[in-house]
């Protein structure tokens, strides 16, 4: 420890500052997402007042303290001093301290003191998360209580990640969300303690980001023409053009605004696939096999795709060039999936080209590819990530894989000693139904409920030890495809993300029925910092098991703990006194079962019904 504490209690610490309102009380149990790695549960607690000092012994804490302060402004009206000297009556006390590892934090709640002890500004950083989720759930209102302490039950705890990577995804091109939305949306990450943005910022249906030397690329890139209306196969379009893009300006605004709240964002240009908005702008940059080329109006996989001739590596060396000095990351994402390889097989220039260089063949290619933009991002000091589909044709000789086909991608790379971040789909894909498909918003398929999120264990069991060290993270996706607008992503990302959070922070053995009960009280956070999540977890799911002439089988289930289920099959609306569900049973075909979810007496969720 760079300096030791002497500490006088003083009880005029706990009484100061008391103005007008009341002491709300904070959790005890505590519930707090992600879990942290250890915690002591102790008697007594601290009070939070105006008058309490907030002490930082490295101006590198000044940011986080500053953030407490703001969110204490914002909940109650006021915020605590920042002390000149060191004092010795007791207050909140941030401490750089040898010995810790990154993002690794003490937090000690005592009658006399809080003690955040770490040996960087993100150790802080998440014991403040942690301290904040101590505290009545208040303190996450935007609208001012009277309140004149904050009472924080006293606890030791000691937490550090489990993964360094732990990752969210948001797909802007898809659906083109607004800067605002993406600070809150990196706020909410950042409260779950989550490190990686990562930023999907090029596609067949939209190109989101300025590039100075290639202004047409948001000028006509950002459009398409129109949209089809609901899923893939309606065949209906709405006629109207679609757009929207990030100015650098912007860009540098949310970077920094992420880098304060210890998330960096990954972004991500896709190549060689994924490329119909930059090719209508440049047809050049194709085979040149089409008549004409236009931003995708719905999404899909596009045979549509860069040829790798020298204006292409001309154009993407020239985005990555300015995308290195937008992006402070280590890590640039090149995309690398779903890249047809229709064109290229009829493309003159590709064949010449596998010939010349001697490749077996289209994936080759690819890899070649790949290869020759990671040589060129190495030489800026920056490594790439890309997709599992990277794997193809043979993996680049410094690459990260982001497994989303499943694991297998993931396993390959750790067996050949390239790190992984998992992001499989399903499981980690929330674009997916979270509850009954019959009565959620359209998806992409699925469900994958919370509780699958929860208990996918993202390490690959049939790694040896040695390999499984090259699991870096985890990562939850979130493509658009059906999300038109802030409201749909929040409700799709959360509760979900949740899971998703814990399993990159919390290195302990998993409890879904504590992770319930943690998160239902976490959603009165989310409620306060206006996240409008799907709370379907609560919902009875009803399901045809089996279905033969003789006999029709309905399960009936609820994923929140300590609930029971009752159900009629009259139509009428389940009491606490209909029939319990303890089986699945045998129903007739006119017959329409309805469910609700009951705890203590009282009615969790929504009732729901199904007609067979
Ligand atoms: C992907 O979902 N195409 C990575
Ligand atoms: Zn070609």
């Amino acid at each position: 420890m760079r300096r030791a504490l002497v500490i006088m209690l003083s009880a005029a610490a706990l009484l100061s500052g008391c103005s007008g309102g009341k002491v709300l009380r904070g959790d005890n149990p505590f519930r707090i997402i992600p879990q942290p790695l250890h915690v002591t549960e102790a008697p007594g607690c601290f009070r939070i007042t105006s008058g309490t000092p907030l002490w930082v012994d490295d101006t590198l804490f000044l940011r986080t303290a500053g953030m407490l302060n703001g969110r204490l402004e914002k909940a109650a009206g006021w915020s605590l001093p920042i002390a000149e000297e060191f004092p010795q009556t007791g207050g909140i006390y941030f401490m750089m301290v040898d010995g810790f590892g990154p993002e690794e934090y003490n937090l000690r709640v005592q009658p006399g003191r809080i003690m955040i002890e770490s040996g960087d500004g993100a150790g802080a950083f998440y014991a403040v998360q942690t301290l904040l989720q101590m505290a009545p759930v208040e303190i996450f209102s935007d609208i001012p209580q009277r309140v004149r302490a904050w009472e924080i039950p006293c606890a030791d705890i000691n937490d550090k990640p489990r993964f360094k990577y732990r990752g969210m995804h948001l797909d802007c091109c898809l659906h083109f969300f607004d800067i605002d939305f993406l600070k809150k949306y990196i706020d909410i990450m950042a409260l779950h303690k989550v490190n990686r943005f990562h930023w999907h910022l090029t596609e067949d249906q939209g190109w989101r980001l300025e590039i100075k030397k290639y202004p047409i690329l948001t000028e006509k890139g950002q459009w398409r023409r129109e949209t089809v209306i609901g899923s893939l196969s309606s065949g209906i379009y709405d006629g109207t053009p679609y757009g929207g893009f990030y100015t650098q300006e912007q860009v540098r605004e949310l970077v920094e605004y992420a880098a304060e709240r210890h998330v960096t964002i990954i972004p991500e240009i896709e190549m060689p696939g994924h490329a119909l908005a930059a090719i209508s702008c440049f047809p050049e940059l194709s085979c040149g096999l089409e008549d004409h080329y236009e931003t995708a109006t719905r999404w899909g996989v596009f045979r549509q795709v860069f040829c790798p001739k020298e204006e292409t590596f001309k154009f993407l060396e020239d985005v990555i060039d300015e995308v290195v000095e937008l992006f402070p990351s280590e890590v640039i994402h090149i995309g690398g999936d779903e890249c047809p390889k229709t064109s290229w097989k009829q493309c003159p220039h590709c064949q010449a080209l596998i010939r010349k260089e001697g490749l077996k063949d289209e994936f080759e290619l690819q890899s070649w590819f790949i290869q020759r933009m990671e040589k060129y991002i190495n030489a800026k000091g920056r490594q790439i990530i890309g997709w599992d589909e990277i794997l193809q044709g043979g993996l680049a000789p410094n690459a990260k894989v982001m497994s989303w086909l499943g694991e297998e991608g993931g396993i390959k790379a750790a067996r050949q000693h390239h790190e992984v971040v998992m992001a499989p789909y399903p499981k980690y894909y929330l674009d997916y139904w979270q509850a009954d498909p019959d009565s959620e918003p359209l998806a992409m398929g699925g469900p994958t409920t919370l509780r699958t999120m929860y208990e996918y264990e993202p390490v690959p069991e049939v790694l040896t030890p040695q390999e499984q060290e090259y699991i870096i993270g985890v990562e939850g996706c979130v493509w658009t495809e059906y999300m038109p607008t802030p409201a749909r992503v929040e409700y799709m990302a959360w509760p979900r993300m949740c899971a998703i959070a814990e399993s990159g922070w919390y290195g302990g053995e998993k409890d879904w029925d504590g992770f319930t009960r943690r998160l239902e009280h976490h959603l009165g956070r989310l409620d306060r910092l206006g996240v409008g999540y799907c709370d379907a977890f609560f919902n009875p799911f009803i399901e045809l098991h089996k279905d033969t002439p003789a006999d029709k089988v309905v399960t009936v289930s609820v994923d929140a703990p300590d609930a029971e289920i009752r159900y009629t099959l009259d139509g009428s609306a389940p009491t606490e006194a209909s029939h319990l569900y303890e089986k699945p049973f045998v129903i007739n075909r006119q017959q329409v079962v309805t469910a609700a979810a009951f705890r203590d007496g009282k009615q969790i969720g929504q009732t729901k019904h199904k007609t067979f």
